[in-house]
C-alpha cells in the first residue's frame, strides 16, 4: 500500500451511521513534514490520542504504552472508521435515531493517496511527546463532554462540543510479514470498535477489509492475536479456533513454525492478563494490611497517650501531695517559732517607756 494516510469510500453501517475508513502509518507519517491531516482541522498527534484511547479503553490488559508503541510501531498500519462532523452533531442533538437495516459494504476504492516521503530531518515521534499532550487533550475531551451534557436539554451543542474522540467509531492496527520462506503473513494485532456502536457490522466490514488484497496488499494468510472473549468474532470470520488461523496457514511448514510463535504471544498475553489479576489482588491485601497497620498504630498511639496522661496525673498528685507536706511543716515551724516572740513581746510591755520633754514617749 502506497502512502501513509489513505482515504477509502465511506461505508453505511446497517442504517444507522456511515463511517469513513482511512489506513495510516502513524510511524511514516510523523516522521514527515508538512503530513496530510488525517482529519480536516483536528492535530494528526490527537487521532493518535484518541486511537490510543479508544483501543485501551477496549483493551484493558494491554496498558496504554504498549498500545501507542504498537500504533506507532514502524510497517504497522491502521484502519481508522471515522463518522462526519455533523452526523455525530445530529446524533448528539437527538436526531439519529434510524432504523437498522441490512449490512451492505461498499467496495472500497482508495481515494486520496497522500505521497509521505520519509525526512530524516523530521523530529520523530515518541511516546513523551504522546504524553506531553496528552493530559490538555483529556481536559478538552472531558470539557466538550460536560458542554454536550449541559446543552442536551436544549439541544442547542455547538459544533465545538464534538472532538475527534466522539468521531472515531473503531480501530484496528495490522502488518505485513515476510517469512524467510517468502510467504507473507498479515498480521492483525489490534480490533476495536466503541462499545456503542458495536454489533453493528464494523468488526466485520474491518475483517473484510483486511481480507482485501487491492486494499491492504498481498499475502498469503491472515493471523490475528484475539482476546479470548472475542474468539467467537474471529471463528465467526474463517479464522481457525486456538491459533485463529485460516486453512492456508496450516499448509506450509513455515507458517506452521510462524504459528507456533503466534499462540507463544497468545499464550503469553493470557499469562499476562492472570499476572495482572494477581497483582490487582495483591494489591488489595496490601492495602488492607496497610490500614490495619494505620488502625493498629492509631491504637497504639492512644493506649500512649492514656498512659502518660495517668503518669502526668500521678506525678501531679504526688507534686500536690509534696508540696501540701512542705506547707505543713511550714506551718509547724511557724507555731513552734511563736512562743519565743511571745515572751520577748511580754518582756517589751514590761520595760518602762521613756517620756520626752514634749510628753511622747519613745
Ligand atoms: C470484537 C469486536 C471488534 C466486534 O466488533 P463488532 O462491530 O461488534 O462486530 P460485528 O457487529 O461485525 O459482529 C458480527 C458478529 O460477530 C459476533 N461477535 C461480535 N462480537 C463478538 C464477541 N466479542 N464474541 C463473540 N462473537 C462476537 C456476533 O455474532 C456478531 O453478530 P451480532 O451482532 O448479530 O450478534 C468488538 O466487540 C470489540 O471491540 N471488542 C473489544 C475488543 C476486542 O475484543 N477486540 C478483539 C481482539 S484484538
Amino acid at each position: 500500500m502506497e502512502g501513509c494516510v489513505v482515504h477509502l469510500h465511506s461505508v453505511h453501517f446497517r442504517g444507522v451511521l456511515s463511517a469513513q475508513p482511512i489506513i495510516v502509518n502513524f510511524h511514516q507519517l510523523f516522521q514527515t513534514r508538512d503530513a496530510p491531516a488525517i482529519l480536516p482541522t483536528i492535530k494528526n498527534e490527537d487521532v493518535l490520542r484518541a486511537v490510543v484511547a479508544l483501543l485501551d479503553t477496549s483493551l484493558p490488559d494491554i496498558g496504554p504504552r504498549d498500545m501507542h508503541e504498537t500504533v506507532h510501531y514502524p510497517g504497522i498500519y491502521t484502519v481508522i472508521l471515522s463518522r462526519d462532523h455533523a452526523d455525530v452533531l445530529e446524533d448528539y442533538r437527538g436526531r439519529a435515531s434510524q432504523k437498522r437495516t441490512s449490512f451492505t459494504p461498499v467496495p472500497c476504492k482508495t481515494t486520496v493517496k497522500a505521497n509521505c516521503t520519509s525526512n530524516m530531518l523530521a523530529e520523530l515521534w515518541s511516546w513523551e511527546q504522546f504524553c506531553e499532550g496528552l493530559q490538555e487533550f483529556v481536559d478538552e475531551a472531558k470539557d466538550r463532554k460536560e458542554r454536550r451534557a449541559v446543552q442536551r436539554e436544549d439541544g442547542k451543542i455547538p459544533p465545538s462540543a464534538v472532538g475527534v474522540e466522539s468521531l472515531i467509531v473503531a480501530a484496528a492496527c495490522y502488518e505485513l510479514k515476510i517469512l524467510s520462506t517468502g510467504d507473507m503473513v498479515l498480521q492483525l494485532s489490534l480490533l476495536a470498535v466503541r462499545k456503542r456502536y458495536r454489533h453493528l457490522g464494523i468488526g466485520s466490514y474491518i475483517m473484510e477489509l483486511l481480507k482485501t488484497q487491492s486494499v491492504v496488499g498481498k499475502y498469503d494468510t491472515l493471523v490475528a492475536h484475539a482476546d479470548t472473549d472475542a474468539i467467537g468474532f474471529f471463528k465467526g470470520h474463517g479464522l481457525t479456533d486456538d491459533l485463529l488461523l485460516n486453512d492456508q496457514f496450516k499448509k506450509s511448514q513455515a507458517l506452521f513454525a510462524y504459528q507456533q510463535q503466534v499462540t507463544c504471544v497468545t499464550r503469553l498475553l493470557e499469562e499476562v492478563k492472570i499476572l495482572h489479576k494477581q497483582l490487582d489482588l495483591q494489591r488489595e491485601e496490601v492495602d488492607r494490611l496497610n490500614s490495619k497497620l494505620e488502625l493498629e498504630k492509631q491504637k497504639r498511639h492512644d493506649i500512649e497517650k492514656r498512659f502518660l496522661m495517668y503518669r502526668l496525673k500521678n506525678t501531679q498528685e504526688l507534686l500536690d501531695s509534696i508540696s501540701s507536706d512542705s506547707d505543713d511543716q511550714e506551718q509547724t515551724e511557724q507555731e513552734h517559732s511563736k512562743p519565743g516572740t511571745q515572751d520577748q513581746e511580754k518582756a517589751q510591755s514590761a520595760e518602762p517607756s521613756i517620756q520626752t520633754p514634749e510628753g511622747a514617749g519613745v
